[in-house]
C-alpha cells in the first residue's frame, strides 16, 4: 500500500448528462483506490444531488467489476443539482426558488469522512466541483461529454462512441434517401460546439454539414442541394448540428428547463430547416432527430481506454497532494489544468480548423 497523502476515503460522483465511458472511469478509480491504495470508496447518487440529499453507499470491488462495457453509469446522473444555486421551492407564478445549499453539502462530506471526490463531468460538473473546492473540498475532476466541448482537452471520453452511432446513423440515411431522391435533413447534439456533426458529418461524406460556429445562409444551402439534382445526384445528405443558426438569426430552442443551472434545451432545427428546403427548392425532403440515442450504449474501445487511463490519473493526481485540478489531455499527453480554468466554458470548433479545410476540399459545404 502507498503512501495516501492523508487520504483514506474518497467518493465518487458522475454529473450531467450521462455518456459512454462513465463505468470505465468508475472502474478505473474504485478499482485503484482499493487494489493500489487499500483507499474506502463511497459512490454518490445522481452526482451532485447525491451530495445534497446525502445519498452515498460504499463500493466494493465487486460492484464495478463487468461494468466496463457498459453504457451510462452505474451511479445515476442529474443535470439539475448546483448546490450553489439549487431550486428548493417554487413560488406563486411557478418559477423556481434557488437557495445556496452548499453548507449542507459541507456537513454530509464531513459527516461521510470523504476526504476527497472524485467529479467526473462536463462544464457544469466542474463549476460545482471548483466552487466546493473553494470551500475547502478536495477535488479531482474527469472531463466527459458526447459534445466535446470542455476547454483545455483535445479529447473527451464519449465524443468518440457518439461519433460513431451518429455516423452509423447517417450510413443508413444515406441508403434510404439516395432510393427516394431525397434531401435528408439529420440534426446531431453539440450545443454550441459543433464537434459532432464536423466529426460524423465528414465519416460519413455528407454534402452539407451546418455547425454554431459558421452561421449558415439558407440560399447557399438550397443551392447545393438544386446542384446536386442538375448534376444527376437526386439525393442530399445534411447533417445540422442542433446549435446551428442562420447567419442573424436565432438557435432553435426545444424546452427551458428553469429548475437548470444550464436552462436552454437546443434541438428542432431539423425540421424547420427541412420544410424551408422543400418549399425553396421543390425538392423532396425529410428530417431526423438523432437526439439521446447518440449518449447511450456501449462506449467503443478508445472511450474505454480513455476512460480508463482518465480515472487511473485522477487518483494519481489526488494522492499527490494535486487537488483541485482536471484531469485533460493535450498533444496526446494526460495532463492536468486547474478546475477554475475549465468552469462554466466551453471549447468550440476554430474558424482554422485542419478538419474544416480538408471538408471543404472535398466539396462539402458549411452554408456560407
Ligand atoms: O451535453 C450533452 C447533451 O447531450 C447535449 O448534446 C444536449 O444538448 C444536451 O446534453 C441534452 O440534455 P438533456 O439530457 O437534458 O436532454
Amino acid at each position: 500500500m502507498s503512501n495516501t497523502d492523508g487520504i483514506h476515503r474518497i467518493g465518487i460522483l458522475t454529473g450531467g448528462g450521462d455518456c459512454p465511458g462513465l463505468n470505465a472511469v468508475i472502474r478505473a478509480v474504485t478499482k485503484t483506490a482499493i487494489n493500489r491504495h487499500g483507499l474506502e470508496v463511497w459512490g454518490i447518487e445522481d452526482g451532485f444531488l447525491g451530495l445534497i440529499r446525502n445519498r452515498m453507499h460504499r463500493l466494493a470491488g465487486e460492484d464495478v467489476s463487468n461494468i466496463l462495457t457498459q453504457g451510462g453509469t452505474i451511479l445515476g446522473t442529474s443535470n439539475k443539482a448546483n448546490p450553489a444555486r439549487f431550486a428548493t421551492a417554487v413560488d406563486g407564478e411557478g418559477n423556481p426558488i434557488f437557495e445556496d445549499v452548499t453548507p449542507r453539502v459541507l456537513e454530509h462530506v464531513a459527516e461521510r469522512h470523504l476526504d476527497a471526490i472524485v467529479c467526473i463531468g462536463g462544464d457544469g460538473t466542474m463549476t460545482c466541483a471548483a466552487d466546493l473546492a473553494r470551500r475547502g473540498v478536495r477535488c479531482v475532476g474527469v472531463p466527459k461529454t458526447i459534445d466535446n466541448d470542455l476547454m483545455h482537452t483535445e479529447i473527451t471520453f464519449g465524443f468518440q462512441t457518439a461519433v460513431t452511432t451518429a455516423t452509423e446513423a447517417l450510413d443508413r440515411i444515406h441508403t434510404t434517401a439516395s432510393s427516394h431522391h431525397r434531401v435528408m435533413v439529420v440534426e446531431i447534439m453539440g450545443r454550441n460546439a459543433g464537434w459532432l456533426a464536423l466529426h460524423s458529418g465528414v465519416a460519413a461524406g455528407a454534402d452539407v454539414i451546418l455547425i454554431p460556429e459558421i452561421p449558415f445562409e439558407l440560399d447557399a444551402v438550397c443551392e447545393v442541394c438544386r446542384e446536386r439534382s442538375r448534376r444527376g445526384k437526386a439525393f442530399t445528405i445534411l447533417v445540422v448540428s442542433e446549435g446551428a443558426k442562420p447567419k442573424g438569426g436565432q438557435q432553435v430552442v426545444e424546452r427551458v428547463i428553469k429548475t437548470s443551472p444550464d436552462p436552454i434545451r437546443l434541438g428542432g432545427i431539423a425540421p424547420v430547416l427541412c420544410r424551408r428546403i422543400e418549399d425553396e427548392t421543390g425538392l423532396e425532403s425529410r428530417a431526423t432527430i438523432l437526439g439521446h440515442v447518440q449518449r447511450g450504449g456501449t462506449p467503443v474501445p478508445v472511450d474505454r481506454v480513455l476512460g480508463t487511463m482518465f480515472g487511473h490519473k485522477a487518483l494519481d493526481l489526488l494522492l499527490n497532494g494535486r487537488h483541485n485540478e482536471l484531469v485533460v489531455m493535450q498533444q496526446a499527453k494526460l495532463t492536468s489544468v486547474p478546475l477554475e480554468s475549465v468552469a462554466g466554458k466551453q471549447r468550440l470548433v476554430p474558424a482554422d480548423h485542419p478538419l474544416l479545410e480538408a471538408a471543404r476540399a472535398v466539396g462539402t459545404s458549411f452554408g456560407d
